[in-house]
């Protein structure tokens, strides 16, 4: 969306806060031991407490208020008591959620406990570099751009971005124009980011995949070839100069 108004501001300020609490909270939460199920009505109840709502439930009729994935998992985990937390596990969780009619999603990979299978370095290789992609992002700037930025700092790190998941405008609704904000370079795609606009900006650094496939229980998405990826995921504002991020409260 484009922010028109104080009142608008106001409220992707709240909902976004929503959403960055809980992804915080469900972090810090997160056990060996416990299912993913349990993590995701936490979560869930989370929300409640902030007087919103989860979006993949409302926007998609998910089953689950947050999208919880796991290892070779990329995105879209279905939250079940069939997955039971590990040490050492590569988690992501991605939560977005509406309130008052504005909706925020923001998202993030972290590794359980100890990192004993050495996702670390992915892990900080993500969060540095949707930092970095997020400085460059400022009205007029194509989106292509970011696109080729984020691509070229995972290939200098040795990693490759998943092609097939992107960032996305947020605000009204969860996914909204600009539809597509890759990872990647893609020439083609001409649309430039606008002063006022909400974006929700997303990295998916890959270890070897370059697409995410889909699985059997029809959501999830994962890699097929044994490697890793982690995301981490910011709504943002576009100004005329740094952009202000909006779910800062996740602590990413
Ligand atoms: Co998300
Ligand atoms: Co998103």
């Amino acid at each position: 969306m484009s922010i028109t108004s104080p009142v608008e501001l106001d409220g992707m300020q709240a909902v976004s806060e929503a959403v960055g609490l809980t992804l915080k909270q469900m972090r810090d939460y997160a056990r060996p031991g416990m299912t993913t199920l349990e993590l995701d009505e936490y979560g869930g109840e989370l929300l409640r407490q902030y007087g919103a709502r989860p979006a993949p439930k409302l926007a998609y009729d998910f089953p689950g208020n947050t999208c919880i994935s796991l290892n070779h998992q990329i995105a879209h985990g279905i939250p079940t008591d069939k997955a039971i937390l590990q040490e050492g596990d590569l988690v992501n969780i991605d939560v977005s959620a509406e309130l008052d009619g504005f909706w925020g999603d923001n998202g993030g990979s972290f590794v359980l406990g100890n990192d004993l299978h050495g996702h670390n370095a992915l892990v900080e290789a993500s969060k540095h570099i949707l930092h970095q992609a997020i400085q460059q992002i400022r009205d007029s700037v194509r989106i292509a751009h970011i696109g080729r930025f984020i691509e070229s700092e995972a290939r200098k790190m040795g990693y490759t971005v998943i092609r097939n998941l992107v960032g996305h405008g947020v605000g009204r609704s969860l996914h909204e124009p600009p539809g597509s904000i890759p990872c990647f370079y893609d020439r083609f795609l001409r649309t430039r980011f606008r002063e006022n606009s909400v974006v929700a900006v997303e990295t998916f650094i890959s270890t070897g995949a370059r697409f995410a496939q889909e699985t059997a229980d029809g959501w999830t998405l994962a890699t097929d070839d044994g490697s890793f990826v982690a995301q981490h995921e910011h709504t943002i504002l576009v100004t005329d100069g740094l952009p202000r991020i909006l779910t800062t409260a996740n602590g990413i």
